[in-house]
């Protein structure tokens, strides 16, 4: 297990780059690539490539925490974090985990998907970073999600960037904010936004693990191997327990060619690093965030509720999460 979870590998970051020049370089689209010839769809082979099987059904915990800590992080916008942040935790407390959600992105989309008004909040991330005094516990509230407790965030955190400079060991703010509350929680769930900042250097440097989302489209493998560069310069100086928990392919459209071609590179540069489960491209995540609540709950028996299902027994099956 720890072998399979270890940092992707300068070699990988190279395959991935060199992946995509390939392709871009051949004619778009007809080149015939290996392994897509096969219909994919195929009840015995998934997506990745893989032949598809069963995670156990994850066992109740009898007690709580410490929390595995883990960021969603690319800085790409539109890519699914957000959403993969939401559907993974509501799938993970319906298998009795205790998380705590965390908006570290100043749009607060993670908070107004859980019904949040970004702009009645008296106490957000942003209080908890820039004032010590400031208890985390009072900033944290309940979500209409059992057992996802969030940590919100409105436009405030934008300031954050800039003030954090000029602080003390400005890359372990948030770690040190969370510690306080790591033994009440399974699972805390980092929404990143989409840069490398340092915000985004601050939740990298408070994760045990990063699961890196990632739309199915070819210009998104670029923006990977510069995040993986990042990871790895987190993990050299700030955090050396830090790991990828795995790659998550979203919005993949198995009709086209397009999103196949994509997830046999991912997993010609990632191997097991991508996840088994992948997230297929669906309007009803739209319209969850538009009820405010978890596909999970807004349409329990969706495709779409049950891949996050899916995704959280792989999760803990792999030890991403208790
Ligand atoms: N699997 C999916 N299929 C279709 N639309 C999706 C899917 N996942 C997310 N979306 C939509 O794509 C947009 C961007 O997703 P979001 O999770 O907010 O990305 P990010 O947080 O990376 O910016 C949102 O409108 C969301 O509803
Ligand atoms: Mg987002």
């Amino acid at each position: 297990m720890e072998e399979a979870l270890k940092l992707i590998s300068q070699r990988q970051k190279i395959t991935v780059i060199e992946s995509v020049d390939r392709y871009v370089s051949s004619e778009r689209g007809s080149a015939t690539l290996e392994g897509t010839e096969l219909d994919l769809d195929d009840a015995i082979m998934g997506p990745t490539g893989r032949p598809l099987r069963e995670f156990p059904e994850p066992a109740p915990l009898s007690s709580h925490g410490p929390a595995r800590v883990i960021a969603m992080v690319n800085q790409k916008g539109g890519v699914g974090k957000t959403t993969s942040t939401i559907n993974l935790a509501a799938a993970l407390a319906e298998y009795g985990r205790r998380v705590l959600l965390v908006d570290f992105d100043p749009q607060g989309a993670l908070s107004a998907g859980l019904g949040t008004n970004p702009h009645e909040l008296d106490l957000t991330v942003y209080n908890v970073l820039m004032d010590r005094k400031v208890d985390i516990r009072h900033a944290i509230q309940g979500t209409g999600v059992e057992n996802v407790d969030l940590l919100p965030a409105n436009i405030d955190l934008s300031a954050a960037e800039v003030q954090l400079v000029n602080e003390v060991a400005r890359e372990q703010v948030l770690d040190r904010a969370l510690k306080s509350v790591e033994d009440d929680y399974d699972v805390v769930l980092i929404d990143c936004q989409p840069s490398l900042g340092l915000l985004t250097v601050n939740a990298l440097t408070a994760a045990h693990g990063v699961i890196i989302p990632l739309i199915c489209e070819f210009f998104a493998l670029r923006a990977v191997a510069l995040l993986v560069e990042t990871i790895d310069k987190v993990q050299d100086r700030l955090n050396p327990r830090l790991q990828v928990d795995g790659v998550l392919a979203t919005m993949y459209d198995a009709r086209t060619l397009h999103s196949r071609e994509v997830i046999a590179r991912l997993v010609e540069a990632f191997g097991d690093k991508v996840f088994e489960t992948v997230i297929k491209r669906s309007i009803k995540f739209a319209d969850a965030t538009v009820a405010a609540e978890p596909i999970t709950s807004y349409a329990s028996t969706h495709v779409g509720a049950e891949a996050y299902r899916r995704l959280a027994k792989e999760l803990i099956s792999r030890g991403g999460a208790p």
